[in-house]
């Protein structure tokens, strides 16, 4: 297959099945050189089955893969050495201080210069940069939990790869720990580093990725930027219904003053409005309030979000999980 070298990873209808099943059913993919790219998806989605694939522990049952430009699995020798994977479980002998996980990673990593001439980095520098510097002699089994998937962030990037893959890196993690990996992860990203992630936290996703692809039942449902995922959907209007109107009255009213919409009253005395054009709506809602004298309290305008587009493909799925 030809490549650009400008894309660190491509992916043509690749399929990759376990036995009769076929657990990524013809994705296509284009990983720009430098981009941070996240795979987000459903239970069972094809995810690790994809990582697996492009890391080169398993070989594509059909279409087309190259990474950094050649097949990660017949050529694997040539990938390997350029490419940091963390998984999800970490297997590091407990008994082993954190200084010797790392200096014995180190030998074992003898890689040869990436492509941008990076140099691996020292036990000592890759623990400062990991915020480990004074965990050197503890022992691993010792560490907390967001301490332990920093050092398997720290191997992972030891060799300064050109291309890191990481699996679920903050999952279980509490949200100061969650903080400091997303640091490392924008610095990581900030060297030029092409990065692959998958995540179950939509907001990591939103926080951190360039690109966001969302599987589904072994194909790629939606892919792009943030911006474009949620490009179509509607603007969530929603307050506080008036005491002196009824639900009925503010339905009817809304539908005159904003045109039919989605509307829903929630939890009460809470109006919910979906808008295409939420500057024309409020500006209509507004008006109409004043004009009648009715005070709108708790008015939130919030734009959809990665959460929304994401549920929508699960409740297809669950869909589908009826019919079958
Ligand atoms: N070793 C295996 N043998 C058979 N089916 C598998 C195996 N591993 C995963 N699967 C199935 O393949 C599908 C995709 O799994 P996976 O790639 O792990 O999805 P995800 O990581 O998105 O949850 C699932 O339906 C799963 O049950
Ligand atoms: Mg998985």
């Amino acid at each position: 297959m030809t490549t650009t070298p400008d894309f660190a990873i491509q992916a043509h209808d690749l399929r990759c099945a376990y036995g009769d099943f076929e657990a990524v059913r013809g994705i296509d993919l284009e990983i720009r050189s430098g981009e941070m790219f996240a795979l987000l998806g459903t239970n069972g989605a094809g995810k690790t089955t994809t990582m697996e694939t492009l890391e080169g522990h398993r070989r594509a049952d059909g279409g087309t893969l190259s990474v950094l430009g050649h097949d990660p699995y017949t050529e694997r020798p040539r990938v390997r050495p350029r490419v940091g994977i963390m998984l999800q479980e970490s297997g590091f002998a407990g008994e082993l201080t954190v200084a010797e996980t790392v200096d014995m990673w180190l030998a074992l990593s003898s890689s040869p210069l990436g492509e941008r001439g990076r140099r691996p980095d020292t036990a000592v520098e890759a623990m400062e940069r990991l915020d480990l510097a004074d965990r050197t002699d503890t022992r691993v089994v010792q560490l907390s939990g967001g301490q332990k998937r920093r050092l398997d962030l720290v191997l992972a990037t030891i060799t300064r790869p050109d291309l890191v893959f990481l699996d679920e890196p903050t999952t279980g993690l509490d949200p100061e720990s969650r903080r400091r990996t997303w640091d490392l992860i924008e610095t990581l990203r900030g060297s030029g580093t092409t990065i692959v992630l998958t995540t179950h936290y939509l907001e990591e996703a939103e926080r951190l990725a360039d690109r966001i692809a969302i599987m589904h039942a072994g194909r790629i449902a939606v892919e792009g930027t943030l911006a474009e995922l949620v490009h179509d959907r509607p603007t969530q209007i929603s307050f506080r219904r008036p005491a002196e109107l009824s639900s009925a009255d503010i339905d009817r009213a809304l539908r005159t003053v904003v045109g039919p919409q989605r509307l829903e009253t929630v939890a009460g005395d809470g109006v919910v409005l979906d808008v295409t054009d939420a500057q024309q709506a409020l500006g209509r809602l507004l008006g109409w309030a004043d004009s009648q004298g009715h005070r709108l309290e708790n008015i939130t305008v919030s734009q959809a979000s990665l959460s929304d587009v994401f549920a929508q493909i699960a409740a297809g799925q669950q869909k589908q999980e009826e019919l079958v």
